[in-house]
């Protein structure tokens, strides 16, 4: 039986839609939109079948519907679809369910709610995507094995646009583009946030992985880790416009962590960023010691950041969870190339006292070309002038007399 349902989308619009209370049939209106609404129980089957129905070019969640996602969403192989959020896909916390069923990566053991791929696809509407992520943070607080899932993985896709969205309580990582191309984000909002005593931890804004050209623009990000992680095999990426608060800053890395694995970050500017209260500014991490992996990062850019209480505004670590010693024994394979920090200002927290910048490179000519221009960040003023704190590397720009002679180990 169908139902004649009309919607009013602001004061202006009229959509008039035909919608199947019953999923079993939903039916697309003349301009190929399908309009689904709350059953009470599990939607995901009723929004898994819209977005598999190449009759529906858009599938609405109007202004006012929750959605409440049951069971894991596979939209991989999706094509030419609109997805226009304009209410809320709301994600059940049954823990029980997602630790048996959710999707899962062998990268970093991360696993997943929904997976969206495919080609042709913008999902924006203004609307939200909402983890239930307390129920999850307080778990883990409880049990630390608990895989938490990432609220939305753009996976095997090409031409995708995520945009005027909001992101809110992500158990785990927000968004991972993993093997993508052609990606973008704009006008995002991202809330992670615990309302109890138990953090929201490992709320990376955004992961890269084996994608290439993303975008990520014009959005606001507060949560507890990185705010931008590029991850191996991230080329050809430009993120502009953010403001990050809480977070662990824009970084490249970890990479080279595991063993015969080569892991590529190339081609990548960070411009136009706000920093605040956040452990690091602009970051490049790599994995050295014994039995870890290889790679090459080359040319990275991190250009206009202004920086507010920062632990770390400005860092390479290269030695990345490995001792000076072995650091000096089993320097990185994974090779640092062509880096630019430019027009960098704002404050330091104190946390490293007067040190507002850090580049530590493994010994033997790991890190080269490595550009620091324009700095202008002040620690708290009981810690007077600013320092610059480096090893190994070779500086080029103004580094030179910031940092004067860098010290050599190994
Ligand atoms: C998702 O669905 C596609 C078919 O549409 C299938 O090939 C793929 O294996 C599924 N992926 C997962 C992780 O279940
Ligand atoms: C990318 O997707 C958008 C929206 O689905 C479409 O309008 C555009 O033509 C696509 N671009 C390419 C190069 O296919
Ligand atoms: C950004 O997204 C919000 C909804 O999340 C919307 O109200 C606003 O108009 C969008 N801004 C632009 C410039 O599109
Ligand atoms: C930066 O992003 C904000 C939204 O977070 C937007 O309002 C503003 O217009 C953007 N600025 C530029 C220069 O695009
Ligand atoms: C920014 O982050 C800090 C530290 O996590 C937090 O205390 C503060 O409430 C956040 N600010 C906003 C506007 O959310
Ligand atoms: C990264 O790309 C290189 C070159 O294509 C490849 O050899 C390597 O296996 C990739 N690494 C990962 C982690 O995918
Ligand atoms: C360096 O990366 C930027 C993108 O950040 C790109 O525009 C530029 O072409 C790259 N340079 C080289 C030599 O590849
Ligand atoms: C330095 O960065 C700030 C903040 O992004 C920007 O407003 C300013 O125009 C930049 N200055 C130069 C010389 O590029």
């Amino acid at each position: 039986m169908h139902r004649l349902t009309t919607s009013i989308l602001g004061l202006l619009t009229a959509l008039v839609s035909v919608t199947d209370a019953a999923p079993s049939s939903l039916t697309p209106s003349a301009s190929g939109t399908c309009t689904l609404t709350a059953s009470g129980s599990d939607d995901a089957p009723a929004f898994l079948k819209a977005a598999a129905d190449s009759t529906c070019s858009t599938v609405t969640i109007p202004s006012g519907t929750t959605l409440s996602i049951q069971s894991k969403m596979n939209m991989t192989g999706t094509l030419n679809k609109h997805i226009n959020v304009q209410g809320t896909i709301k994600f059940n916390p049954d823990i029980d369910y997602w630790s048996d069923n959710a999707f899962s990566f062998d990268f970093q053991d991360q696993v997943a709610f929904w997976l969206l791929g495919g080609k042709n696809i913008v999902l924006d509407g203004g609307g939200t995507i909402d983890g239930s992520g307390q129920a999850w943070y307080d778990e883990f607080a409880k049990h630390s094995s608990t895989l938490r899932p990432i609220l939305l993985t753009i996976f095997q896709a090409t031409n995708v646009t995520v945009q005027n969205i909001h992101m809110i309580n992500g158990p785990e990582w927000i968004n991972f583009v993993n093997e993508g191309q052609d990606i973008t984000f704009r006008n995002i909002t991202i809330s992670a946030v615990s309302t109890s005593k138990n953090a929201a931890k490992n709320t990376d804004g955004w992961d890269i992985f084996r994608s290439d050209n993303v975008v990520i623009e014009d959005s606001n990000i507060n949560n507890g880790d990185d705010c931008v992680s590029f991850k191996p095999n991230a080329t050809n990426i430009l993120v502009s416009n953010l403001s990050c608060n809480g977070s662990h800053g824009i970084s490249v890395g970890s990479l080279g962590q595991y063993e015969g694995e080569y892991d590529i970050v190339q081609n990548v500017l960070a411009t136009n960023i706000r920093m605040s209260n956040a452990q690091n500014g602009a970051r490049i991490k790599a994995w050295a010691g014994k039995g870890v992996g290889s790679g090459l990062v080359k040319n990275i850019t991190f250009d206009g950041f202004v920086e507010t209480n920062v632990d770390n505004p400005i860092v390479i670590d290269q030695c990345y969870e490995t001792s000076a010693d072995d650091c000096a024994k089993y320097p990185s394979n994974t090779y640092i190339q062509d880096v630019w920090f430019n027009n960098i200002s704002g404050t330091s927290s104190g946390k490293e006292k007067a040190v507002v910048a850090s580049l530590s490179c493994s010994p033997d000519g790991r890190c080269s070309d490595v550009n620091v221009n324009d700095i202008n960040v002040t620690p708290p003023s009981k810690y007077g002038t600013p320092e610059f704190s480096c090893q190994n590397v070779q500086l080029s720009g103004d580094a030179a007399s910031l940092f004067g002679t860098c010290e050599t180990t190994g």
